[in-house]
């Protein structure tokens, strides 16, 4: 076999990886195996490109290797769980950054030997400068605004609005007049520098809560730009790759406008989650009162109960009360009660937040289970137990046409006997909206840091 064979053959069993991957992604007890897959795919696309002769100097991909390979192991070690996005969103940038220069240096190159690249490898280079530059500027101020470098609020100008379509006819018309016209330096920079100003444009007007559902959008722009690199090498594994991911992250975007039961120009274009918070006190809200449960009391209800279903949310992770939950929901299980962990697909600050917190905790699988599972029959569940969640489980998602999060599947815990909340306070979630559920009559808040409350429910547990 020649490498002109095995080349092909490289990216072609690669190409198969990463779908079988990506398939196996699809469920928590596969998952694992799946990024496995991907990893050998991708193992094997990166040994593909190192036999292709094109290949003169290894001085360059070996530094780049190491320095990369550093950097990237100790953020993936470091990096804390609830960061997550904000790491994505670097990557994503990185991402577009690297496809960007390929088609860059690709331009630069074809000009400096005096030559005009043809219609459809100028497509390639224009399409890979432009959305790589927009993924580039648009993930960086999507992590300054998840990390609050940058104000999260959502700025609804219609000036900003102005500009980005003026900077969008601007790169369109670079483009066509570098692929139709004449070639010219002058023109390729400034297609460049307005599309970084249009990446900067689409991302400051949403608001920081909506991040994570452009972060994903981002996913898949940096994967369209890695698909021009693959068009501008003429590399197959880097054109399938980059469909790969452009396509899976549009997928993803779609799925979590979908849970939220909001467009996505509802996301992009509506200053979802400016609202001035409210609530925030304990106990009572103006003339509303919330009535409060001890560490005995629930200790009592769960330890006799014969259903109890957890609903963690963004406050587990904060808290990092993964292997907590598990102690408390093991202590249950062996007393005889029928535990099960419900999580609602937006629960969190991004896709799969939970079941990666749970899975951490090797929480076994067949006690997870879906809103769709729990809700029918919640009437039956003797105790809910919120752990930090808030917006997931709000009943003006489903009482309140008029609220911002109308229309959003909840998980509906004011349906069960007893529903008890652990968190810090009755203030709002990631919507920035109060939440009825707190003043039920059926309801009693636990107020306390979720790893430390459910400690104490469990200690309480021991004594029963
Ligand atoms: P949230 O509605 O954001 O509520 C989380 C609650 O956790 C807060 O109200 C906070 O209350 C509490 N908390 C924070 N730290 C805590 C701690 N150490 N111990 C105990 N509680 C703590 O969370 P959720 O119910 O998981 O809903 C997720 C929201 O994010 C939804 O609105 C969803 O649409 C949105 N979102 C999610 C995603 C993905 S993909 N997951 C993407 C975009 C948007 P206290 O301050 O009172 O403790």
């Amino acid at each position: 076999m020649t490498l002109s064979t095995i080349i092909p053959l490289a990216y072609l069993v690669s190409a198969v990886l990463f779908i079988l991957g990506i398939k196996r992604l699809g469920h928590p007890e596969t998952a694992a195996g799946g990024n496995r897959l991907a990893g050998l795919g991708m193992l094997l696309a990166i040994i593909g490109t190192l036999l292709d002769q094109q290949i003169l100097e290894f001085t360059w991909i070996i530094a780049g290797l190491a320095a990369g390979g550093l950097i990237g192991l100790v953020m993936a070690k470091t990096v804390k769980m609830t960061a997550m996005p904000e790491m994505v969103a670097i990557f994503n940038g990185f991402g577009g950054a690297a496809s960007g220069m390929v088609a860059v240096g690709e331009y630069l190159r074809i000009i400096g030997t005096s030559g005009a690249p043809s219609v459809d490898s100028g497509v390639s280079i224009m399409v890979g400068t432009l959305i790589g530059s927009v993924t580039l500027s648009g993930s960086f101020i999507a992590y300054g605004k998840l990390k609050g470098i940058i104000s999260g609020n959502a700025i609804s100008n219609p000036i900003v609005r102005l500009l980005a379509i003026l900077m969008a006819l601007i790169t369109v018309g670079a483009a066509v007049y570098l692929i139709g016209f004449e070639t010219s330096l002058p023109i390729f920079w400034g297609l460049i520098a307005a599309s970084l100003i249009l990446g900067v444009l689409v991302v400051i007007p949403i608001g920081g809560a909506d991040m994570p559902v452009v972060v994903a959008l981002l996913n898949s722009y940096s994967g369209l730009a890695a698909a021009a690199a693959g068009f501008v090498l003429g590399n197959n594994a880097l054109i399938i790759s980059g469909a790969l991911v452009g396509a899976s992250g549009l997928i993803l975007t779609s799925i979590m406008c979908r849970a939220m039961n909001r467009s996505l120009s509802n996301v992009l274009f509506s200053a979802f989650g400016s609202t001035a918070a409210s609530g925030g006190g304990r106990g009572a809200d103006g003339d509303k009162v919330a009535a409060e449960i001890g560490a005995e009391d629930s200790a009592m209800v769960l330890g006799y109960a014969s259903q109890v279903v957890f609903v963690p949310g963004y406050g587990l992770a904060v808290a990092q009360a993964q292997h907590k939950i598990r102690e408390l929901a093991d202590m249950l299980t062996a007393r005889g009660v029928n535990v099960r962990y419900c999580v609602h697909p937006v629960a969190g600050r991004m896709p799969g937040h939970m079941n990666v917190l749970l899975a951490e905790a090797n929480v076994p699988y067949e006690q997870l289970c879906e809103p769709e599972d729990v809700n029918p029959d919640m009437e039956n569940i003797d105790v809910a137990v919120v752990v930090g969640a808030n917006d997931v489980v709000n009943p003006l998602a489903r009482d309140d046409a008029s609220s911002p999060i109308a229309g959003m599947p909840i998980i509906e815990t004011d349906r069960a006997k007893i529903c008890i909340v652990i968190k810090r306070s009755l203030s709002v979630g990631y919507a920035g909206i109060d939440n009825p559920l707190f003043y039920m009559p059926n309801n009693r808040m636990f107020f306390g840091d979720a790893a430390d409350a459910l400690a104490q429910i469990a200690e309480e547990v021991k004594q029963l």
